[in-house]
């Protein structure tokens, strides 16, 4: 995802970490709101009228005992928040319609519904810091399975299921696949046994079994255990697009953003073996229309996938034939010490 920066004025302390840290910045091209000038114009040099002190005193405010991470990313984070309702001059109406947004999605969030992270997935957070967890994890050309944002709808202790089961329970609308395929050591390419593939999508009609009172208790779920050749094999459906939830602040930012709510079709997948680093992940469908127009911004060519019509087989109309491969945690740690901090932020998943 790369953007294109405004060259700015570092502050001494940060100019090697290259991070902005200019509280004096303005953003020259955003200076017009209902004919009122707002900033500078691009001559004019790089300051505002604002308490100069005010954010590095917050910084300040910081105590010993904070950790070192914690004091990094949160001064950080005041940075960037400061700066941005300087630039923007956010007036306090606008400011509480902000905050009023955020309750709005607290209250409406339960354990069947994560507005937060909606909110997140709309404006991009949730793709962009995968893209970074990833990239931190290794580049190499020849990796592991990409991964993809988790979403909101992921459900921990989905059924345990024999190979061959099928996920599907009372859909007689769906186009069934049989899907199959190795979960491998990348490096190696050994199959891998005791890989758990855990896997979840929505029904035909775009609902997410906990979103949907006419579906079975996880519906179109299921967790699945390789033998000694690494193999797996299920019937599932051919995933069809969907909308994210537009019914709260994530759709209403949609909305005020000209924006549509559209997945396209996928099915999600948590891939994790002992020893070996989890990966979560979404398959998508090469032939949706909204492949190239993702809501949430998630889709990733090497994880677009083509359905094969399938012949002979009384139970699919589909298959999808794919391979999953996982790197050991010796081997995502040779890549990045940053996959150690990957590990901590999965486990808190519950994915162990
Ligand atoms: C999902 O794929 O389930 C999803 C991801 C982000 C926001 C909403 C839904
Ligand atoms: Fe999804």
């Amino acid at each position: 995802m790369p953007e294109t920066e405004e060259p700015l004025t570092l502050a001494p302390e940060e100019k090697n970490s290259q991070v902005n840290t200019n509280d004096n910045r303005i953003d020259h091209n955003q200076s017009h709101t209902n004919g009122i000038t707002r900033g500078e114009s691009a001559t004019t040099p790089q300051t505002h009228r604002f308490d100069p002190s005010f954010t590095q005193s917050l910084i300040n405010a910081t105590g010993p005992k904070a950790s070192p991470r914690m004091r990094k990313v949160m001064a950080s984070l005041i940075r960037h928040v400061h700066d941005f309702a300087r630039e923007n001059e956010i007036t306090v109406d606008e400011y509480m319609a902000g905050v009023e947004m955020i309750n709005e999605a607290g209250r409406m969030s339960t354990d069947k519904r994560n507005e937060g992270q909606l909110l997140s997935g709309v404006i991009g957070l949730e793709s962009l810091v995968d893209e970074i967890t990833y990239k931190l994890a290794t580049d190499a050309t020849d990796a592991p399975t990409s991964s993809a944002i988790l979403g909101p709808f992921w459900r921990a202790n989905a059924p345990a299921r024999k190979m061959g089961e099928s996920i599907v329970h009372n859909i007689t609308d769906g186009d069934d696949t049989f899907m199959h395929g190795k979960i491998t050591d990348y490096l190696t390419g050994e199959p891998i046994e005791g890989a758990e593939l855990d896997v979840w999508h929505t029904a035909p009609n775009g609902l997410y079994e906990q979103q949907d009172e006419d579906q079975v208790d996880f519906n179109l779920r299921g967790r699945f255990t390789t033998g000694k050749d690494g193999r797996y094999n299920f019937y599932c459906l051919r995933p069809t697009s969907y909308p994210i939830p537009y019914d709260g602040p994530a759709g209403k930012l949609l909305q005020l953003l000209d924006r549509h709510p559209m997945r396209p079709a996928h099915i999600h997948f948590i891939v994790k073996a002992p020893n070996y680093k989890p990966i979560i992940t979404q398959l998508f469908d090469r032939r949706d229309k909204h492949i190239t127009d993702d809501a949430v911004f998630a889709v990733k060519e090497s994880l677009v996938v083509d359905f094969l019509p399938k012949e002979g087989d009384p139970k699919a109309r589909f298959e999808l034939p794919y391979d999953f491969r996982l790197a050991t945690y010796e081997e995502a740690k040779k890549n990045s010490e940053e996959a150690e901090a990957t590990f901590v932020d999965l486990t808190g998943l519950n994915l162990s």
